[in-house]
C-alpha cells in the first residue's frame, strides 16, 4: 500500500504514540480490504460514546489514547451519550453512571473533540459536501452522509473513525470507491408510503432483504407512490432502518439522491425486489402490548422541524406516559427560542439531549414499555434497553404519550 512521507512518519511514531497507534489501525484496515492507498478525510462522526456500550475496557482505551497526547487533525463529531450531559439528574440516570459517563467525554474532549453527542451531525454542522471522502461511524448518519448528501464513507467502527480523526486520513476502500457505488437491487416499491413510520417499515424489509448491498428504490420520488417529494429529514427514517435490519451504508432514491440524479447508478446484474405490502414490517416491530410506559420520538435525532410538529399536536394536552423527543442539544436550543420546548414541556413532555433510548441506560429507569415512530429504535429497544415496543406514525405515538395505552 502506498504511503506518503508524512504517513511513514507517523507510522513511525515521528507524531507520537497515539498518532501512531491511529496509522497502525488506518494501516491495518487498508491492508485487510487491499486499499491501494489512503485518502484524506474532510471530517469524523465518532459512535462508542455511550457508557452503557463502552464499560469501564472502553473508558479505559480512550483515556490511554487521550493520555498519550493525542489531538484530531479534522473536525470531529461525537454520537449521542448515555444521558444529557446537563440534566441527566431530572431524567434519573444514577450518580454512578453519570461519573463514567462524563470520564468518558473528558477523554474526547482532551483529545479535541468537542461533545454535540448527536447522530444527526448533518443537521448540526458537521454537513460534508457531495464527493467529499469522510470517515463516520454510525450506520444512520453513515447512511444519510453517502446516500443524501453524496459524500462517500464506509461503515466505521468507534476506533477505526477515532483512528481517521487523529490522522486525518482513511483507506481508499469500499464506498470510498465508484465502482463499489453501483446499485446491487433495484426496489420496486408499489405500495403507498405516506409517513416516518411508512418509510422506516419499509427500510426495515429492504434492509433484511439486501444486507449490506446498495439498493434502488423506484417509485417513492416525487412522481411515485404516493408519497409526494421525499424531504431530506424524511429520509433518515429510511437509512437507519435499513442500516439496522441490514448493513446498508449506501442507497439511491431514483429521482431524488444526488448519485441518482446524476446518472446511471445500477449494476448491469441488479436484483430486483418489489414491495407491494408494508404490513410485514410492521408485524415484525410490534409487540402485543397495550399499556404504554415511555414514547420515543427522534430517533434518528429530530430535527427542529419534527420537534414543531409534536409541539404543535401537543398544544393544550396533557400527557400520561414519559414522553421523549430526544435531539442535538443545538437543535434543541433553536427549538428553545421558538418556544417549542416550553410547549412541549407544558404538555408534560421533554426535549431531552444528548442522548437516546437506545443508548441511555433506560432498563435502569423501571420502565417496561415504549412506543416509537422509529423503526431502528423498535428494532433496537428490545435487546438494548429490555423494552417491550409499540412502533407506528407519529400521531398513534403521541395519543399514545396522551392516554398511556396503544390504540388501534
Ligand atoms: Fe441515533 Fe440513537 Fe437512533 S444514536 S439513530 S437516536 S439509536
Amino acid at each position: 500500500m502506498y504511503l506518503t512521507a508524512e504517513e511513514k512518519a507517523m507510522l513511525a511514531g515521528d507524531f507520537g504514540p497515539g498518532a501512531k497507534r491511529a496509522m497502525e489501525i488506518i494501516v491495518a484496515l487498508g491492508k485487510i480490504y487491499e486499499a491501494q492507498d489512503l485518502v484524506p478525510v474532510q471530517s469524523v462522526q465518532v459512535a462508542g460514546v455511550s457508557y452503557k456500550n463502552l464499560g469501564d475496557a472502553g473508558l479505559e482505551f480512550l483515556r490511554e489514547w487521550a493520555g498519550q497526547g493525542t489531538r484530531v487533525r479534522v473536525p470531529t463529531t461525537l454520537n449521542p451519550a448515555g444521558m444529557d450531559l446537563i440534566h441527566w439528574r431530572e431524567l434519573g440516570i444514577s450518580a454512578g453512571f453519570a461519573r463514567k459517563q462524563m470520564a468518558v467525554i473528558e477523554a474526547f474532549e482532551a483529545m479535541g473533540i468537542a461533545p454535540s453527542c448527536s447522530c444527526t451531525p448533518y443537521l448540526v454542522g458537521n454537513r460534508p459536501a457531495f464527493g467529499q471522502h469522510i470517515a463516520w461511524s454510525e450506520s444512520s448518519a453513515v447512511s444519510f452522509a453517502n446516500s443524501v448528501l453524496g459524500a462517500r464513507t464506509n461503515r466505521e467502527g468507534g476506533p477505526s473513525a477515532l483512528a481517521a480523526a487523529v490522522t486525518g486520513r482513511t483507506a481508499r476502500y469500499g464506498l470510498h470507491l465508484d465502482e463499489n457505488r453501483r446499485a446491487t437491487h433495484i426496489i420496486e416499491v408499489r405500495c403507498p408510503v405516506t409517513s416516518e413510520a411508512d418509510l422506516g417499515a419499509l427500510g426495515y424489509l429492504v434492509g433484511r432483504r439486501v444486507k449490506n448491498g446498495v439498493p434502488y428504490f423506484k417509485g417513492l420520488g416525487d412522481k411515485g407512490q404516493g408519497i409526494g417529494g421525499v424531504g431530506q429529514g424524511r429520509l433518515k427514517a429510511l437509512g437507519a432502518a435499513m442500516a439496522a435490519s441490514g448493513a446498508v451504508a449506501l442507497y439511491h432514491v431514483e429521482g431524488v439522491t444526488p448519485e441518482a440524479r446524476a446518472g446511471d447508478v445500477v449494476a448491469a446484474e441488479a436484483e430486483t425486489v418489489v414491495i407491494d405490502s408494508l404490513d410485514e414490517g410492521y408485524v415484525a416491530l410490534n409487540s402485543p402490548i397495550d399499556e404504554i410506559d415511555l414514547v420515543g420520538i427522534g430517533c434518528p435525532h429530530a430535527s427542529l422541524v419534527e420537534i414543531e410538529e409534536v409541539a404543535r399536536w401537543l398544544e393544550g394536552k396533557r400527557v400520561k406516559a414519559k414522553l421523549w423527543i430526544t435531539t442535538a442539544r443545538e437543535t434543541r436550543e433553536r427549538a428553545r427560542e421558538k418556544g417549542l420546548v416550553e410547549l412541549i414541556e407544558a404538555a408534560g413532555g421533554r426535549v431531552v439531549a444528548d442522548t437516546c433510548l437506545v443508548v441511555a441506560p433506560i432498563e435502569e429507569l423501571g420502565l417496561q414499555s415504549m412506543a416509537t415512530n422509529s423503526a431502528k429504535a423498535a428494532f433496537y429497544a428490545p435487546t438494548h434497553s429490555g423494552l417491550m415496543v409499540r412502533f407506528g406514525g407519529l400521531e398513534q405515538c403521541l395519543e399514545a404519550a396522551i392516554t398511556g395505552k396503544w390504540l388501534g
